[in-house]
Formats: structure tokens, C-alpha cells, sequence
């Protein structure tokens, strides 16, 4: 978790740095204004272009308030306000009111997301520096503190980041480095779905990812990659397989393993299976 909160908020400072710029992408929201949900085109973008705020949606029902990779080919999102809570494809809005504060609303002027931020000396910059403190830091938080470079860092037994040449450095001194190392290139640290840590790299011209480096080489030292009773084998990408006497727990997502289709209650005498050249069976 933490290091994504630390990714997203080195995209604020981004954005913060966005209020300052004086090109003609509109790249600010005055206060009194809004951004409408009725138009695709109205969004906001960071001053070299690498995010884009707006609202996003699949369909008129369901539209999320976001900020994106502007040059991904498919729409990375990395951070949504509210996510639990979709707001109406007509209507709905986010305003930075005159009162200093940043609201979301849906069609019916119902309140989905704000920032709490109404008192009249607080510049932009900061409005939005507190806003990612409460979103993704429970409050009241103790353990919210600010770097320099207006960076934060959840203040637990650890503290890492993860700067802008592709290094990771945490303060337990857990280190490593994108093979892309330098300056220049969009990254995303990623704890992935198969349990894998990947950075990504962004190619600018083809808008598609690359992964630059990953916590686990081989994919099937991944611990349960293939589930309970799955079986691994090395490959690209690694397949998965149940041994004799065992079927899919579910054909449609490996990852829930193998169940044997003998009863396993009521054995009269041993049959002994010889699985031979795996490395981590997780029995059960
Ligand atoms: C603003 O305050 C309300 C009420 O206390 C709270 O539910 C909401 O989460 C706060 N918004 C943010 C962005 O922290
Ligand atoms: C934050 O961490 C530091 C170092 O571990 C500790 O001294 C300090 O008391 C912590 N602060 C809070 C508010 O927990
Ligand atoms: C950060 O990590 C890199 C390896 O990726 C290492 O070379 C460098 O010395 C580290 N910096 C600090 C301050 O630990
Ligand atoms: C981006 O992709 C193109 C086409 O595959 C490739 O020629 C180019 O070298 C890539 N750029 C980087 C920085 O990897």
C-alpha cells in the first residue's frame, strides 16, 4: 500500500505544480468553476502532459472523478475520488467553490466526495495537498507527517520512496532500481494481482507499459501462484495444472488451486502420487 500512496502523491506535486503554469491547456480550475461530466473534453492536465484529471465512465450510470496517465494507451488510472461511489454521466460535477473547497456532486446536487478545505487563506497548492492526506490516510491520523520536497510519507516502521530516475529506497534498506534507470520516464510501482511487486514503464510513442523490473524473476516462486494443490510449471507465462486426482476449484481462475475428486473422508488403504520437479506444492 505504501508505496502507491507515495506514487500518488509525487503525481500531486505534480498537479500542485500545474496551478503555477501559465500555458494554454487548461491546466487550472478558478475558483467558482467547475468540471462538467456532460463534456469529455473538459479536464484539466498537468503542465508536461503526463496526467489528466476529468470524469471518466463506462456507462451513463457510472462515472468516476480521476486522474489518468494522459499518454497510456489503455486508461491508467491512479487515483479516483470516491471510488466506491459513481456518480450520474449527466449532471454531475466537481467545483472548486469560492469558499476554497473542492466538491463532487452527482446529478442531484448530492455531495459524493469534498475536501473539507473552506477556510479563505488556503491557497491551491495546499487544498490539494490536504486532500491527499485524508483520502488516503483515515482520519484522524497520527502518523501523517510531511517530507521536504513536499513529499509524505505514512510514518510506520518503515518509510520508502520511490523517485523520479526508477529507484526504490526504504528506510529498512530495501533497495532496487527500474532497468530503465534515468530521468524522463513514467513509472508505476505495482503490488500486482498475482501477488508479484513490478514496476512499469511507460513508452510514450506506443502508450503501452514494459515492466522494468519485478520482485520475483521466476513466476512460479510466486508463493500460491496456482493455488491450493496447483501445480506450476516454469514458462511464459507459467501455466498451472492439477496433479492426478484433482480438478480446477474454479476452470475460470486458477488461482483457487485444485480439489481432489477422490473422497478424501474415506480412504480404504494408500495410493501414493509421485509428483516429481516441483518446487512448492501448497497442500491442503
Ligand atoms: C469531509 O468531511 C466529511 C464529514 O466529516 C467526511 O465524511 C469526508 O470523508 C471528508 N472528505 C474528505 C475528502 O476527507
Ligand atoms: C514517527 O516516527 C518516528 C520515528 O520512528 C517517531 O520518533 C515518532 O514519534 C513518530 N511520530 C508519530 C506521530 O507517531
Ligand atoms: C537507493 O537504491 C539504490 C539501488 O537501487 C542504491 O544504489 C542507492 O545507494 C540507494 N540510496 C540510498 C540513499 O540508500
Ligand atoms: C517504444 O516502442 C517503440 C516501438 O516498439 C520502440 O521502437 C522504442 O524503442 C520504444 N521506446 C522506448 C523508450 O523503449
Amino acid at each position: 500500500m505504501m508505496m502507491r500512496e507515495i506514487f500518488l502523491l509525487l503525481l500531486f506535486c505534480s498537479l500542485i505544480k500545474s496551478s503555477a503554469s501559465k500555458n494554454t491547456i487548461k491546466d487550472h480550475l478558478q475558483r467558482g468553476s467547475s468540471l462538467s461530466v456532460n463534456d469529455d473534453s473538459n479536464v484539466i492536465r498537468s503542465p508536461d502532459s503526463t496526467y489528466t484529471c476529468g470524469f471518466y465512465g463506462f456507462q451513463s450510470n457510472a462515472y468516476w472523478f480521476a486522474i489518468w496517465f494522459t499518454n497510456s494507451k489503455e486508461r491508467t488510472v491512479v487515483w479516483t475520488a470516491n471510488r466506491n461511489t459513481p456518480v450520474n454521466g449527466r449532471g454531475s460535477k466537481m467545483t472548486f467553490r469560492g469558499n476554497g473547497a473542492m466538491v463532487l456532486t452527482d446529478l442531484d446536487g448530492m455531495i459524493v466526495w469534498e475536501t473539507n478545505t473552506t477556510s479563505t487563506d488556503v491557497d491551491r497548492a495546499v487544498l490539494l495537498n490536504t486532500e491527499i492526506s485524508s483520502v488516503y490516510w483515515p482520519s484522524p491520523d497520527p502518523g501523517f507527517n510531511v517530507w521536504k520536497f513536499g513529499r509524505t510519507s505514512y510514518n510506520s516502521s518503515r518509510m520508502a520512496v520511490f523517485n523520479d530516475v526508477g529507484e526504490f529506497n526504504s528506510s529498512d534498506w530495501w533497495n532496487f532500481r527500474a532497468s530503465d534507470m534515468g530521468f524522463g520516464i513514467k513509472r508505476r510501482l505495482v503490488m500486482d494481482y498475482d501477488g508479484n511487486l513490478r514496476i512499469y514503464s511507460l513508452n510514450e510513442s506506443t502508450g503501452l507499459w514494459s515492466i522494468s523490473w519485478q520482485a520475483i524473476a521466476q513466476p512460479c516462486n510466486i508463493h500460491g501462484i496456482c493455488g491450493r494443490n496447483g501445480i506450476c510449471v516454469h514458462g511464459v507465462p507459467p501455466e498451472c495444472s492439477c496433479p492426478p486426482g484433482h480438478k480446477w476449484t474454479d476452470p475460470n481462475d486458477f488461482s483457487q488451486g485444485c480439489k481432489p475428486t477422490f473422497d478424501r473422508t474415506c480412504l480404504v488403504g494408500t495410493s501414493v502420487w509421485e509428483i516429481v520437479d516441483v518446487k512448492h506444492l501448497i497442500t491442503g
